[in-house]
Parts: structure tokens; C-alpha cells; sequence
């Protein structure tokens, strides 16, 4: 097509993909220039603007390596991350709400015994986490994986900090015939997002604050279930209702209960799972 003009470029650039056969993606690519069109319509950015906006996600593709995630920080801080989670998690009641993935999980924590810590340095296991895995009925689950994730008491997970052991704070634990589980480990803090890459420069240049509530994160599967990824969060946290990545619901809201030793606090929580379609 030759002569687009400002009323006929987005009809032009759709039917650039009236040949696609595959009818997800032709709908997906035909709706995306369709909002970005309308975006471009009604900002009208200068070229300085533009190559702004390429610089910025430029800037995000670099900040990426194998350990950190800046593409899921900005999906993050945009609401995205939790909207996606909300489409494909309207769960009926009884089951557990789901909450942001995060950018800090990694693959291959280690598999603990049930009722270990995962604590890996000299900070005291304060808090006893225990629950059970159960399904719609409250029926127990056997054998499913929990996998857990959480900052030090510096507000860092493990791989923002040369400092701490390798995969500390973090832990594999299987339930027995029972559904239960248990472990140890030292409360979580509030911590700011990483404000070093182009997401923070984002959050200053918008006057966002860049916290996040103390949380302990969960990614649970079962066989026949469908995985489960989700975070607890603690009672009196002065981030709990300004999440800079809307991550908080009040059912994953917990109060720790002091276990009768005075030092010692327990969490109890029982995680219900939605079979697999
Ligand atoms: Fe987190």
C-alpha cells in the first residue's frame, strides 16, 4: 500500500497480517497494532520521545542476564504481572489466591527435609512455617513440591548478594502421606525492587516509592493439580496497601504467633490447590 496516511496507517499495517494462519497469533499481533496505533495516536510523540521509548527497552533487554529479570520488574511495576495472574487464577473460594512470581526465583534450590531450615548462615531460624497442601475438597496432597523463596534480613535474596551462601533462604520441601508440611527459617523484610536499572530510573522519574512487603514466596506443584504461585505476607507491614507491584491479598496476609519459647514465632497456612484442566 502506498500513501498511508495518519487515517489509513492502521488499517495498512493490519492487513499486513491478513495472511497469518494461525488464528491466536492474527488476533493477538491484529489487537496489539491496534492499541499501539491508538496509543501513538493519542500521545503523538516527538522523535526524541520515540527513540527514547526504543533506548528504554533497550536498556531493559541489557539489564537482563541469567540472574536478573528486568523485563518481569517493568511487566511488575506496570500492574501486568498481576493482571496476567488474575485472567488465569479465578479461583473458586477455598483455594488459594495466587500473587506475583517475582523476579528472584531460580531453578534447582535445594530439596530439604521436612521441618529443615533454610537457613544458611548464622541468622537465627526464628520462624516456623507449617501448613498442609490439600485440594478443592480439603483433601491432603501427597507428594507435592513446595518451593520456597525469601529476602535475608538485609532486605536481599541470595542473588543480589555476593555475601550470602549460595541458595540461602531458599528450599525444596516434598509432603507426606499426610498433606503436611514444615520448615524453618527467619522472617522476611520490606525491600525495594532493584532501583539500579531502568525501572528505577522509571520509579524515580514518576515519583513511585520502589517497596515491596516483607513476603515469603511459594511456587507449589502437584501431580493432577495445577501449580500453584503465590506468597504469604505479614500482619502490620506498612507496604501492605502501596505493593509497588500489587502483589498483596488479604487471604495471603498472615500474623506470626509467638510459639511459647519468647523467641520463637510460627506461621500456620493450609495451601488449596485447583485440579488441572
Ligand atoms: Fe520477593
Amino acid at each position: 500500500m502506498r500513501n498511508v496516511s495518519e487515517a489509513t496507517v492502521t488499517e495498512a499495517v493490519i492487513y499486513k497480517f491478513d495472511g497469518c494462519d494461525n488464528p491466536r497469533l492474527k488476533q493477538i499481533i491484529t489487537s496489539l497494532v491496534t492499541h499501539l496505533h491508538a496509543f501513538v495516536r493519542e500521545i503523538e510523540p516527538n522523535e526524541a520521545e520515540w527513540f527514547a521509548a526504543i533506548k528504554f527497552l533497550t536498556d531493559i533487554g541489557h539489564t537482563c542476564d541469567d540472574k536478573r529479570q528486568e523485563f518481569v520488574l517493568l511487566s511488575d511495576v506496570l500492574g501486568v504481572s498481576t493482571f496476567v495472574e488474575l485472567i488465569n487464577n479465578r479461583k473458586a473460594p477455598g483455594l488459594t489466591e495466587t500473587s506475583v512470581l517475582g523476579p528472584f526465583f531460580v531453578e534447582n534450590s535445594p530439596a530439604l527435609p521436612m521441618g529443615a531450615t533454610i537457613v544458611q548462615d548464622e541468622t537465627p531460624s526464628d520462624l516456623l512455617v507449617e501448613g498442609l497442601v490439600h485440594g478443592p475438597d480439603g483433601t491432603p496432597l501427597a507428594e507435592a513440591v513446595l518451593e520456597v523463596w525469601q529476602t535475608a534480613p538485609n532486605g536481599k535474596y541470595d542473588v543480589q548478594d555476593p555475601n550470602q551462601p549460595e541458595m540461602n533462604l531458599r528450599g525444596k520441601f516434598t509432603t507426606g502421606a499426610d498433606g503436611r508440611f514444615a520448615f524453618r527459617t527467619c522472617l522476611p523484610t520490606e525491600y525495594p525492587i532493584p532501583t539500579d536499572g531502568p525501572v528505577g530510573a522509571l520509579l524515580r522519574a514518576t515519583g513511585r516509592h520502589p517497596w515491596r512487603p516483607a513476603h515469603l514466596h511459594f511456587m507449589i506443584n502437584a501431580a493432577g493439580y495445577k501449580q500453584l504461585i503465590t506468597a504469604l505476607y505479614f500482619e502490620g507491614d506498612q507496604y501492605l496497601d502501596s505493593d509497588t507491584v500489587f502483589g498483596v491479598k488479604d487471604s495471603l496476609v498472615v500474623g506470626p504467633k509467638p510459639t511459647g519459647d519468647g523467641a520463637n514465632q510460627s506461621v500456620a497456612y493450609n495451601f488449596g490447590l485447583e485440579p488441572a484442566a
